[in-house]
């Protein structure tokens, strides 16, 4: 019996010491130290030893248990200590590596160029209001003096979503809103998209922004309007900036002008960036027609104004001397980042 529990002992030691994994030592101390564990039913033959002899068996069944248990603790902490060192490995953490780069966003030259335009004129005492995109016919045509089968219509050739709602093909309409609910004197821009059914080239877009320029007052004259956007031509492309006022024609004001500067690029010498002439066209103007106040509830006697339309891209690709309007909707980042 002596021999068998030697046994015993030396093969629980010899898997024990061979286990590997925690969850083997555990099979392990069941098969020998469990209920129906050898250890255990070498203790229950003790039945079939003398008297004598027992207490001596005993007490080396004890010790034979007390060294299994022992080899099963060294065991296991030896196979944590193990697994617990392969987890740091495993995470170890190279604090040398190079930190990973985080890719921020970059503003639009369409944005950078309205906060320019809006620091400018917001300075000059402006109000920054927006109007809707899709647009009432009335206010987008009717009440700027172009009634239906006016020829301006064709040339803004529109996006119609029923027989009088359409997206909006200029800022102008917020002109009519800002009339109707503002009290008076007003001064407003008013940035926004706008819509016309004109095919993509290097110059032209089915959608592109304006900012609409609006004063109404007593007293407010040609030389109100010209003073307002010369300074706004000399903060925007230089203080040697000039511009020029050439009459033109829209409905919804009278007299009307186009404006130009002078070429911020050769200083109106002329070249590639002007085209030779030395100047550039930036924007539309002119004194609000007495039609529009009137239909819009002002007293064309006692109160005059003058507006102003600009083309956002056309200003931007300007500003930054950007040849091709396609790059402006592309969102590539490369692009975006020059700006
Ligand atoms: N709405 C005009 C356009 O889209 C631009 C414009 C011209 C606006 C003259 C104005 C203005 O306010 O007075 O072509």
């Amino acid at each position: 019996m002596q021999n068998k529990l030697k046994q015993i002992r030396d093969e629980a030691i010899a898997k024990i010491n061979s286990a590997g994994e925690l969850d083997k030592l555990n099979d392990i101390r069941v098969s020998f130290l469990g209920k129906k564990g050898e250890l255990t039913s070498i203790m229950k033959s003790m039945k079939d030893l003398s008297p004598e002899e027992r207490p001596a068996f005993g007490q080396m069944v004890n010790q034979a248990r007390a060294e299994i248990e022992n080899a099963l603790e060294d065991m296991k902490s030896s196979l944590a200590k193990k697994a617990r060192e392969l987890q740091l490995k495993s995470e170890v953490i190279d604090v040398t590596l190079p930190a990973r780069k985080n890719n921020v966003g970059h503003r639009h030259p369409n944005s950078i160029a309205l906060d320019e335009v809006e620091r400018i004129f917001v300075g000059m005492g402006y109000e920054v209001v927006e109007g809707p995109e899709v647009e009432k016919d009335y206010y987008n045509f009717e009440a700027l003096n172009i009634p239906e089968n006016h020829p301006a219509r064709d040339e803004q050739d529109t996006f119609y979503i029923n027989a009088n709602m359409l997206l909006r093909s200029q800022t102008s309409g917020v002109q009519v809103h800002t009339m109707e609910t503002q009290p008076l004197p007003i001064k407003v821009i008013a940035p926004g998209r706008v819509y016309r059914s004109d095919e993509v080239d290097a110059t032209h877009s089915p959608c592109f922004h304006q900012i609409e320029g609006l004063v109404v007052g007593k007293d407010i004259t040609f030389a109100d309007l010209k003073g307002t956007l010369a300074e706004f031509a000399r903060e925007l492309f230089g203080e040697e900036t000039k511009v020029k006022f050439r009459p033109h024609h829209f409905p919804f004001t009278e007299p009307s002008a186009e404006v130009d500067v002078t070429c911020f690029k050769c200083g109106g010498k002329g070249c590639r960036m002007c085209k030779g002439s030395g100047w550039i066209e930036i924007l539309g103007c002119g004194m609000v027609h007495p039609n529009v106040l009137r239909m819009s509830g002002i007293d064309p006697d006692e109160y005059s104004g003058f507006a102003f339309g600009v083309g956002l891209e056309r200003i931007a690709l300007l500003k930054y001397e950007i040849d091709d309007m396609r790059l402006m909707y592309e969102n590539d980042v490369r692009f975006l980042k020059q700006f």
